[in-house]
């Protein structure tokens, strides 16, 4: 007869993890072990238990529902995870809606799609973003966005591959690396994964690495402007890393989600730099551009230059990664997407663009007139800020206990984030200056 074994479960006691926290006390058995019944015999993917904590942005929002049971009437305003606000322009909800009316019509419906995206929209992204940058509509692959992009490129380079990220950055660099099994031990004294390159990118370095100190990795995972600090690295520091990378033989992963913020002559493209196609991939975004963060949609660039070591074009193992894991983005999305990049629907999301970078100037104002530290808001939506000598949780929950504001602790991004913080300046209008003017209030009281 099968035996219903009891399972013994490792639980990380994490402070990121009370849920299961709270499963391990309610399950705790006699003996000391823990346990929730019947095992099955599969054992957990090792990958997946080298995670030290949840995924950065549900955490935060599990933070907020704890602060909303324990002050049910607060006002609390979310500047935490970079999610638009700005209701779409309505000549991309029309293009939207249309398509959907055509759906319930014999000539209107369309079912699956290319997987690659629909060839208008393939070309407009090279028109619109690419201009003059040789890129051609077949090294686009439209995606449901950035993110499942990242993925879906963490599973075209296998395990067995040496990565290096800025340190601060976007979770998902490390966290699918870890769960593609390439980013070795946690060493908890150093807060960083073992295999991992952490290329510390602070104000000392002008948020760029110190290339000469970086060890070869094979891919580099690089975002500009940068989520969390809001730099956009410059012509010459990309000029830099595309030697780095050509000197090295690796593949860059370009993360330009928020290139349309830009408002200097820092390039918005990795294929502004002359030799980037050899090197280089991009991951990009109509989330932040045009405020699809619900909608979903992205995009990726693989150019035919980019080769392996053995001389195969990767852009061709991209294509059967697409084809095998994805059945295409939502043609409703990419008929948003294209009415995007109309004449008329491009201004209109730019609109959109300078109406939250307004938004970033009253955050980097009124956190400046304090004597605080501040970058970022001048080419990105975010605001990242210096508590020199001050863990960035204690901050965060400081922020949250006493104004009801969500933050998002630098630390989140990467042990460079330590003594930070992360404004976003995705909020309503209303809601900025009312958290400046809270920030104000508790930083001036703290002063005095
Ligand atoms: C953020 O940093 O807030 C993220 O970009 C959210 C996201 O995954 O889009």
């Amino acid at each position: 007869m099968y035996n219903m074994s009891i399972c013994t479960i490792k639980f990380s006691t994490n402070i990121l993890q009370p849920r299961m926290v709270v499963a391990r006390l309610s399950c705790r058995l006699k003996n000391g072990s823990v346990g929730i019944g019947h095992c099955t015999k599969v054992p957990r993917n090792a990958n997946m238990e080298k995670l030290q904590h949840g995924y950065l942005f549900p955490e935060i929002e599990r933070h907020e529902v704890m602060h909303l049971e324990k002050y049910p009437h607060a006002n609390i305003i979310d500047l935490g995870i970079g999610d638009t606000t700005e209701p779409l322009p309505t000549i991309v909800t029309t293009s939207m809606v249309d398509f959907v009316h055509g759906l319930s019509t014999r000539k209107g419906y369309k079912g699956y799609g290319p997987e690659q995206g629909e060839k208008a929209l393939r070309k407009e992204i090279t028109d619109v973003f690419y201009k003059d940058l040789g890129i051609k509509p077949t090294e686009v692959f439209v995606s449901d966005g950035a993110q499942c992009d990242i993925t879906r490129l963490q599973l075209l380079m296998g395990p067995n591959l040496k990565i290096a990220v800025q340190d601060p950055s976007f979770p998902a660099y490390i966290d699918s690396s870890v769960i593609i099994g390439r980013a070795g031990e946690f060493v908890d004294k150093a807060g960083k994964y073992k295999n991992i390159e952490y290329m510390k990118c602070g104000p000392q370095t002008n948020f760029f690495p110190d290339l000469s100190t970086t060890s070869r990795p094979d891919i580099i995972f690089f975002c500009s402007p940068n989520n969390p600090t809001g730099h956009a690295a410059t012509r010459k520091q990309l000029e830099q890393l595309v030697d780095f990378a050509k000197v090295n033989g690796s593949i860059i992963i370009f993360d330009s989600a928020y290139s349309a913020y830009i408002t200097d002559d820092s390039p918005k493209s990795i294929f502004e730099i002359p030799g980037a196609r050899e090197v280089a991939i991009e991951v990009s975004s109509f989330s932040k551009f045009a405020g699809f963060t619900g909608v979903r949609l992205g995009w990726t660039v693989i150019p035919e230059e980019l080769l392996y070591s053995n001389g195969f074009p990767v852009v061709h193992d991209f294509n059967r990664i697409v084809c095998t894991c994805f059945n295409g983005a939502s043609n409703i999305a990419q008929a948003g997407g294209l009415a995007c990049l109309s004449s008329k629907g491009f201004r209109a999301v730019k609109s959109l663009a300078a109406y939250y970078m307004e938004n970033a100037r009253i955050l980097v104002n009124a956190l400046g007139s304090l004597g605080l530290t501040v970058y970022g808001g001048k080419n990105a939506p975010y605001v990242w800020v210096h508590f020199p000598g001050s863990k960035s949780w204690n901050v965060f929950a400081e922020i949250l206990e006493k104004t009801h504001m969500i933050t998002v602790p630098g630390s989140g991004f990467g042990p460079g984030g330590e003594e930070y913080i992360r404004i976003s300046a995705f909020g309503p209008r209303q809601s900025i200056i009312e958290a400046s003017q809270r920030l104000k209030h508790l930083l001036y009281q703290e002063d005095n």
